[in-house]
């Protein structure tokens, strides 16, 4: 089966009410799978935490998805950078996990980088001709920021971020998401397809049954968004109180900022690729999906409250409620995308129909086969060895 044939996606390609998904091999093929990369993660704009991550120059922390390798950092005029996780010299990888540091040292032969990638030192040197460190700095994505998120993109074809999000972040101002302060981070490894996880978080047609016993016990009414302008698509639950909590758990009281529908339930969007937000009255989550292979998925929450809440003497009995709702109900989610998984990879597996249940499914797929069939493409995507 050729993946990258346009009419075997006939089916994929009609209105939600008559569409089927994608062929199962979408979901594990390596071709299919290394085009996404070059088309979608290596080309749109990623997000990879908070930026309260590098609260000061010296922070950085290491993002990984894809075959993309990234140090975080903060440089000492604040500035941020996403630098190559990979030495100019032979290629190591100069960092792993997160901290601070002064300057970058090579664990292999010692050169030496700056915070903004500048190569500062490389010894032993001296005899090779020509040799000139400012040759050398590590190479870099760009980096811009929303809300208190980070993002990289590396392609500089593609447009700025702000472009990118259109009008998301004028429809969500009111939330405040850039005084909010993060709870927790926690990642999770998930033997899936990045579409399978992300799919699955943007439908509640499998609530009554996947979360029978913990979510399903609040009745909430699903309501696509009206599209916007920018590469991202939502759906808005309308549902009394908070969904971010356990039946019969206490919370936090609602943000304040809200009014209208954001007040009576909830919001979750998913800015393209994959970026994941459950935005309830009185909290907000993040979920990145960050690929690692065709069939394994990293998925991580941050979970965020305003600033204010951190500091009531109930906040770390009333925190640990939202965490309990989050542990069962992502442990639900990543059991489901990886039972899924198993089935899709099975010999009998073929595409099945929609519900309508399932809008942004489909208007995934459909995103999705445009940049991997090289259909119609708002963001022109460059292969990695292009980028400066
Ligand atoms: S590979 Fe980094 S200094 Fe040699
Ligand atoms: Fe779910």
């Amino acid at each position: 089966m050729n993946l990258f044939d346009p009419t075997l996606y006939t089916e994929v390609r009609k209105p939600l009410d008559q569409a089927q998904g994608l062929p199962p091999a979408c979901y594990f093929d390596e071709a299919f799978y290394q085009r996404e990369l070059d088309t979608i993660f290596h080309a749109g704009w990623v997000m990879v935490g908070r930026t309260e991550r590098l609260p000061e120059p010296g922070c950085f922390f290491t993002a990984e998805f894809g075959a993309t390798r990234l140090i975080l950092t903060r440089a000492d005029d604040g500035r941020l950078h996403a630098l190559a996780n990979t030495c100019r010299h032979r290629g190591a990888p100069l960092l792993e996990g997160e901290g601070r540091c002064k300057t970058i040292a090579c664990p292999y032969h010692a050169w030496t980088y700056g915070l903004d990638g500048t190569l500062l030192g490389a010894p032993g040197m001296k005899e090779s001709l020509g040799f000139d460190t400012a040759d050398y700095p590590l190479r870099s994505a760009r980096v811009d920021t929303w809300g208190g998120f980070i993002f990289v993109c590396l392609s500089p074809l593609t447009a700025p971020l702000a472009t990118w999000l259109g009008d998301l972040p004028q429809r969500l101002a009111m939330y405040g998401f850039e005084h909010m302060r993060t709870a927790r981070r926690v990642s999770y490894d998930v033997a899936c397809n990045w579409k399978v996880w992300v799919e699955n978080f943007m439908e509640g047609y499998h609530i009554p049954t996947v979360h029978r016993s913990t979510i399903s016990r609040q009745k909430a009414v699903n309501i696509p968004e009206d599209p916007g302008r920018g590469e991202y698509t939502a759906i808005y639950e309308r549902h009394e109180g908070t969904r971010a909590l356990l039946f019969g758990d206490t919370g936090f009281p609602p943000i304040e900022t809200l009014s209208g529908d954001s007040c009576e339930g909830s919001r979750f969007v998913l800015a393209y690729p994959a970026t994941m937000l459950a935005i309830a009255n009185d909290t907000m989550w993040s979920f990145e999906a960050h690929p690692l292979s065709a069939v394994r998925t990293r998925i991580v929450l941050t979970a965020c409250f305003p600033a204010q809440r951190f500091e009531r003497a109930d906040y770390a009995e009333l925190a640990a409620h939202y965490f309990k709702r989050q542990d069962i109900v992502v442990r639900e989610d990543n059991d489901i995308s990886e039972l899924q998984q198993r089935g899709l990879q099975s010999f009998h597996a073929v595409p099945g129909r929609f519900s309508v249940k399932e809008k942004i499914v489909h208007a995934l797929d459909n995103w999705v086969l445009d940049r991997v069939l090289g259909g119609p493409s708002l963001h022109a995507s460059v292969p990695l060895k292009a980028l400066a």
